[in-house]
């Protein structure tokens, strides 16, 4: 496996392209289950996520082509209810089938995904949510087996604010005979941009964006052709980096109307950040100041930039109390960051952060996708040399990191 090597405390300046996002072109790509013909979808990220949810959709019978940035999925052949263990262990977010194909084929048989190194991460609601739209659901040997003649519109409430559970279920009821209500639906930009491609297709939504939201089933929806929105973790990172480092980096590309709880955090801790309509010049100031954070369903403070805030914590002047309230075990990162000087307490979901003055370069490791961009943000800001090892979990989320660190000024290489 690669390791990712870095020579710590170089200036960062200059300019990055953001890329789309991950988490909006998954459950977007899926959409196209829906329709029959070829859909097109641009700014797609090059990413093993994406190359994950491409080989699940031709597995099930869709035709794909991609083409650089630019992906076209027709599911005209749709014929298989089946996604396999095997593609399904890669890549949580392929439940997000499980929706469409019992709209589209009236049944499906999706492996349960399972655990992951962030938590235990059930599906009960994505399943809740099914069976009140009219589908029979049963669990056999590590398969969810659902199955409808026709879904029904139905009131539905979220215990808690599910993403993918969202998605899931608003691909299922867009097909489906009369109004569904989703409550306490999630409201990440993902679930919007999700909604207006499903409306471009021809679906009725009302209220993405909002925790109402209200689909008015219709008998079919229409091939599309999208671009998909910037990913604002990718931009959180590389403010971060920016903050961390003392750098000057104009993040182009992005949409800093999606960052709104990072851009204040941020600028609470002194950076300097200056928005323009789709780019953000982000100055670091030499001192950084402590400051708290807490994760919730957006607009709140995403999990989802929880680790690389950490990093950016453990080198500022004061003590910082961050609680990680979406998973329960989101704190992996902590022993590596630990390893690397930084003076961190964890008692259940949350963490103290002492800030020292400096971290120093160490080999470190990490087992989840954020947890790794956390480690190479420690590396950039270390004295020293720092290697992190497994990094297939970046290349699931992040496209080209290393090569977009080193435009920027970063002594940073990839050793196979
Ligand atoms: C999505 C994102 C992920 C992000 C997360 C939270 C994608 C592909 N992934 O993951 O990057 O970290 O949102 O913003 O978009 N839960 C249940 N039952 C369910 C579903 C969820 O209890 O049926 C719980 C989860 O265990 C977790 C919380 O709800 O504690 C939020 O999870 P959820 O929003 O579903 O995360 P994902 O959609 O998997």
């Amino acid at each position: 496996m690669d390791t990712i090597v870095i020579e710590g405390q170089h200036d960062l300046k200059g300019s990055v392209h953001i890329g789309g996002a991950k988490n909006a072109a998954l459950p977007i790509l899926v959409s196209s289950l829906l329709s029959d013909g070829w859909n097109t979808y641009t700014n797609v990220p090059d990413l093993k996520d994406i190359q994950s949810i491409i080989a699940l959709l031709n597995q099930l019978g869709a035709q794909t082509e991609v083409e650089q940035d630019c992906v076209g999925i027709n599911a005209s052949g749709l014929n298989v209810f089946e996604a396999p263990y095997d593609l399904v262990r890669k890549m949580r977010a392929s439940i997000l089938v499980l929706g469409p194909l019992v709209a589209r084929l009236k049944k499906a048989r999706v492996s349960l995904p399972g655990g992951c190194a962030i938590g235990a991460r059930p599906i009960n609601l994505h399943l809740k949510g099914l069976k009140q739209l009219g589908a029979t659901i049963e669990l056999e040997h590590g398969y969810v087996e659902a199955s409808a003649d026709r879904l029904r519109g139905a009131d539905i409430y979220f215990d808690v604010v599910s993403v993918t559970g969202t998605e899931n279920l608003m691909m299922a009821a867009v097909l489906a005979d009369g109004v569904t209500v989703l409550r306490n639906a999630a409201r990440e930009p993902e679930v919007v941009a999700l909604a207006e491609v499903l409306t471009q297709m021809g679906a009725q939504i009302e209220g993405a964006g909002t925790a109402v939201m209200t689909i008015k089933g219709v008998s079919s929806l229409s091939p599309v052709t999208v671009k998909i929105i910037p990913d604002r973790i990718e931009t959180g990172t590389f403010m971060v980096a920016a903050a961390l480092t003392g750098g000057d980096i104009t993040i182009l590309d992005c949409e800093p109307e999606h960052l709104g709880a990072v851009v204040h955090k941020l600028q609470s801790t002194g950076t300097t950040i200056d928005i323009q309509d789709q780019s953000m010049r982000v100055r670091g100031s030499g001192e950084i100041k402590s400051v708290d954070i807490k994760t919730l369903a957006y607009p709140g403070f995403p999990t989802d930039m929880q680790a690389q805030f950490m990093v950016l914590m453990s080198i500022a002047s004061g003590t910082s109390v961050i609680s990680e309230t979406i998973f329960e075990n989101r704190f992996i990162h902590v022993s590596e960051l630990r390893r690397m000087g930084a003076d961190i307490t964890v008692s259940g979901n949350t963490a103290t952060v002492r800030g020292v003055g400096k971290l120093s370069g160490a080999p470190v490791m990490a087992t989840d996708l954020r947890a790794s961009a956390s480690l190479i943000l420690a590396g950039l800001a270390a004295e020293g040399t720092t290697a992190v090892s497994r990094v297939y979990h970046l290349d699931r989320g992040y496209e080209k990191i290393e090569d977009k660190f080193s435009h920027l000024g970063a002594a940073i290489k990839r050793v196979k």
